[in-house]
């Protein structure tokens, strides 16, 4: 199985409304999207489906580690290793 790959900040999106899948494993190519990865590297991960109702920034995590997938909530800052000022 591929392990997931885990970023050090989030990605900070324009979103827009509609129905949104956001990668859980890390090896999207269209990152913070899924575009299939997980599954065609058997991962065992799947995304999180959100709809988005309206338009606004939006901090997606990628440390995986938010205890609000799939937003951020500053967990990565804390996270050993993550960058100063994270
Ligand atoms: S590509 Fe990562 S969850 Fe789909």
């Amino acid at each position: 199985m591929t392990p997931p790959r885990h970023g050090a900040r989030p990605i900070v999106v324009d979103e827009t409304p509609g129905m949104k899948a956001y990668c859980q494993c890390g090896h999207s190519g269209n990152l913070p999207y899924c575009d299939g990865s997980h599954a065609r590297l058997g991962t065992g991960l799947a995304p999180i489906v959100v709809e988005v109702t309206e338009t606004h920034k939006q901090a997606v995590c990628q440390c995986h580690h938010s205890g609000n997938l799939p937003w951020c909530d500053g967990t990565h800052a804390t996270l050993s290793g993550s960058p100063p000022g994270g």
